[in-house]
């Protein structure tokens, strides 16, 4: 099993030191920008207790069809319930805790439906669901890897599960990828 995550985080790798290559400036054929995730910048976005690294992203780095971000979870914090139309897949790297998912076939999401995660194990958010994160642990961080596609994310965001899709509310920019446009003007 823990081979199988390692052959499949591997050709995941592959696959954005691929893309990175292609982003980081360097067109010669063959060089790589390998960059140490504990100097790239962290962001909570307003949001107590999340820690959000943007590791390859479309606003900070150019991705055009991936973007992947770790992030972490004090315990007890949770995601706002949201929606988003692009595909998302997390890998939990420790840490455990809940995922709600809500229907989008009704009016609004409705009663959600709960599934435990825990570290090691990985899940997909179906398109247009409306979903929560939540590490309901008193003690320990949850921390995951996520892969979103078509960034950057459009994210629409509900204030309960009763609240119908058409007022949900859009988030665009989402919160670290303005933080990083001012940032960037801020640099120039
Ligand atoms: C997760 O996988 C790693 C690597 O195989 C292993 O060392 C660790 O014990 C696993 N964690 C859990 C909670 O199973
Ligand atoms: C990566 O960055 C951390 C924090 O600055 C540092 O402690 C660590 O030595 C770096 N790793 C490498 C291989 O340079």
């Amino acid at each position: 099993m823990s081979r199988f995550i390692g052959v499949l985080a591997l050709l995941f790798l592959f696959h954005v030191f691929d893309s990175i290559e292609s982003f980081s400036g360097f067109s010669d054929q063959g060089s790589l920008l390998v960059r140490n995730i504990s100097e790239m910048p962290q962001k909570n976005s307003g949001r107590g207790g999340l820690s959000h690294i943007t590791i390859a992203g479309s606003v900070l780095h150019g991705m055009k069809e991936v973007e992947v971000w770790l992030q972490t979870f004090a315990p007890g914090t949770r995601t706002p319930i949201h929606r988003h139309s692009c595909e998302e897949v997390f890998v939990v790297l420790r840490g455990m805790g809940t995922v709600l998912l809500g229907s989008s076939s009704h009016k609004y999401p409705g009663q959600p439906q709960e599934f435990p995660i825990y570290s090691n194990s990985t899940f997909s958010v179906p398109v247009n669901e409306p979903h929560q994160v939540w590490n309901k642990d008193e003690h320990e961080d949850l921390q995951m890897l996520v892969v979103i596609s078509r960034p950057p994310v459009k994210v629409f965001i509900y204030d309960d599960w009763s609240m119908p899709h058409t007022a949900a509310k859009l988030r665009f920019p989402y919160y670290w990828d303005l933080e990083f446009l001012h940032q960037q003007k801020d640099e120039l």
